[in-house]
C-alpha cells in the first residue's frame, strides 16, 4: 500500500469518528431550523431531522481538502516536475461533488421540481467534463469482439461521449433517490455500491491502471467511512433522514470516480438494482401511469407491517402506452393490476420495493431494507461475474 493510501485510510477513520459525533449535535439544530420530515411508516408521527447528508458531505469534503497535498508532496520535496494535470483533476472532482452537495441541499430546503432534478446534476458535472476534455479528450470506445468485423477495433464517438458522461451523472444521482422511502435504504444501497467499487479498485491496484484505481480509492474510502457513520443513525428506526442532499452527493461521487478513473461501464454494473428500478419506474416517471408524490410502501397499522402502495385511476385516464405496459407487467406477474367494476384501475406503485412486497406479501420495514440490501449484494456478485469472466469473451483483455 502506498503511503498516500495509508494516510487516506487513517483520515477516513477520523472522518468516521467525527461524523458519528457531528450528527447528534446537528440533529437538534436542524429541527430548530424546521428541516425535518415525518416518518410516514411509523404509528407515531415524529419529526425526524432531514437532509443530514449535508453532514456526511461536509466531513467528506473536509477530509479530502486536508488530503489534497498528500499525493503530491513527493513531487514538491523531490523538486520533480509537478503533475499539474493530475492535480487539476483532483480539484475539479472535488468541485463537482461540492457543487452537487450545495444543489442537493437547495433541493431539500426549497423542494424543487422534477425538471430541476435533471438539470442540477448536469450543471454540477460541467467542471468534471471540462477537466476530462483538457486532460484526455479521449472519446474512442473499444468495440466488443463480436462487432469488430463491422466497426473495427475502436470507434470515436466524439461529442456523444460527453453526453454519455453528463447523463451518467444525472442517472447516478436520481437512480439512488428513487429507490428510497424506507429507513436505511438510501444509505444502505450507497454503502454497498461504494464497497463494491472499493473492492474492484483494490483488485485492480496490481494491474496496469494502478494510478486510476488509487485515485478512485482516495475518494471512495472517505465516502464509505462517512456514509457508514450516517447509516448508524439512518438505520431502522431512523433518527435522521438523509435527504436528497445525500442521494445527489453520492451519485456524483460515484460518477466522478467512474469517469475520471475510466471504469464507468463497470461502475454501472454495480447499479443493477437501480437500473431495474429505473426501467420499472419509467411508466410512472413519464406519467404514462399516474404517479403520486410518494411511492413508498404503506404501513398497515394493525399488523405493523409494510404493504405495497398503489396508484388508482380511471381506465380512460391512463395513456394507451401505459395500459400496454400494465398489461405486459401483469402478464409476467411483474405488477399487481386490478380492474374494478366502474372502470377503475388499481396498480402498485412501480418501484422495486413494492414489487418485492407484491411477491412476498406484507413485510416488516427493517426486514425489507435488509432484503433490498441483499439484492444489492447479489447485484454486485453478478457485476463481478460479468466484469471478469464474461468481459474476456467480449474484449481481448
Ligand atoms: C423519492 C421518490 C418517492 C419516495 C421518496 C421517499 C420517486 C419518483 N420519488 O421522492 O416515491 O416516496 O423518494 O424518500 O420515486 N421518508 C420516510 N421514511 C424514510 C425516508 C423518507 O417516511 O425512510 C419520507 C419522509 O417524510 C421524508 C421524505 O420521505 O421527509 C423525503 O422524501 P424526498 O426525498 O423529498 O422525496 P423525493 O426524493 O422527491
Ligand atoms: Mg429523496
Amino acid at each position: 500500500m502506498s503511503t498516500a493510501l495509508f494516510i487516506n485510510v487513517l483520515m477516513s477513520v477520523c472522518a468516521y469518528v467525527a461524523t458519528v459525533r457531528l450528527i447528534p449535535t446537528l440533529k437538534d439544530m436542524f429541527l430548530k431550523a424546521n428541516l425535518f420530515g415525518i416518518d410516514m411508516n411509523k404509528k407515531e408521527k415524529h419529526k425526524v431531522p432531514e437532509a443530514l447528508g449535508v453532514a456526511t458531505g461536509c466531513s467528506f469534503l473536509v477530509a479530502l481538502f486536508l488530503f489534497i497535498p498528500v499525493p503530491f508532496w513527493g513531487y514538491i520535496l523531490d523538486d520533480e516536475k509537478f503533475p499539474h494535470d493530475q492535480f487539476v483533476e483532483f480539484v475539479a472532482a472535488l468541485l463537482s461533488i461540492c457543487c452537487m452537495l450545495l444543489l442537493g441541499f437547495a433541493d431539500d430546503v426549497l423542494d424543487l421540481r422534477w425538471r430541476h432534478k435533471l438539470l442540477l446534476p448536469t450543471i454540477a458535472s460541467l467542471p468534471l467534463l471540462m477537466v476530462y476534455y483538457v486532460n484526455y479528450n479521449s472519446t474512442t470506445v473499444v468495440v466488443p469482439l463480436p462487432l469488430r468485423h463491422w466497426l473495427g477495433y475502436a470507434v470515436n464517438v466524439g461529442f456523444l461521449y460527453y453526453i454519455y458522461m453528463g447523463m451518467l451523472a444525472v442517472f447516478c444521482t436520481n437512480a439512488i433517490n428513487i429507490l428510497a422511502g424506507i429507513n436505511g435504504l438510501e444509505v444502505g444501497q450507497s454503502v454497498v455500491i461504494a464497497a463494491s467499487i472499493a473492492i474492484f479498485n483494490l483488485l485492480e491496484l496490481r494491474g496496469p491502471l494502478r494510478d486510476n484505481h488509487e485515485f478512485s480509492l482516495f475518494f471512495i474510502l472517505p465516502y464509505l467511512a462517512t456514509s457508514l457513520a450516517l447509516l448508524k443513525f439512518n438505520w431502522y428506526p431512523s433518527q435522521v433522514f438523509v435527504g436528497d442532499t445525500f442521494c445527489y452527493f453520492s451519485g456524483m461521487t460515484f460518477a466522478v470516480v467512474g469517469i475520471l478513473s475510466h471504469f464507468s461501464k463497470t461502475m454501472l454494473l454495480f447499479f443493477i438494482p437501480q437500473v431495474f428500478n429505473f426501467i420499472y419506474s419509467v411508466p410512472q416517471l413519464f406519467r404514462l401511469v399516474p404517479c403520486p408524490r410518494h411511492r413508498m410502501p404503506r404501513l398497515n397499522t394493525s399488523t405493523g407491517l409494510l404493504e405495497m402502495s398503489k396508484a388508482t385511476a380511471k381506465k380512460g385516464e391512463i395513456h394507451p402506452l401505459g395500459r400496454l405496459c400494465l398489461r405486459l407487467f401483469s402478464l409476467f406477474r411483474l405488477a399487481y393490476v386490478k380492474e374494478g367494476d366502474e372502470g377503475d384501475v388499481e396498480v402498485n406503485n412501480l418501484t422495486l420495493i413494492n414489487l418485492l412486497l407484491y411477491w412476498r406479501g406484507p413485510t416488516h420495514e427493517e426486514a425489507l431494507t435488509k432484503i433490498l440490501m441483499m439484492v444489492q449484494v447479489v447485484g454486485t456478485l453478478v457485476a463481478f461475474a460479468i466484469r471478469y469472466p464474461l468481459a474476456a469473451l467480449f474484449y481481448d483483455l
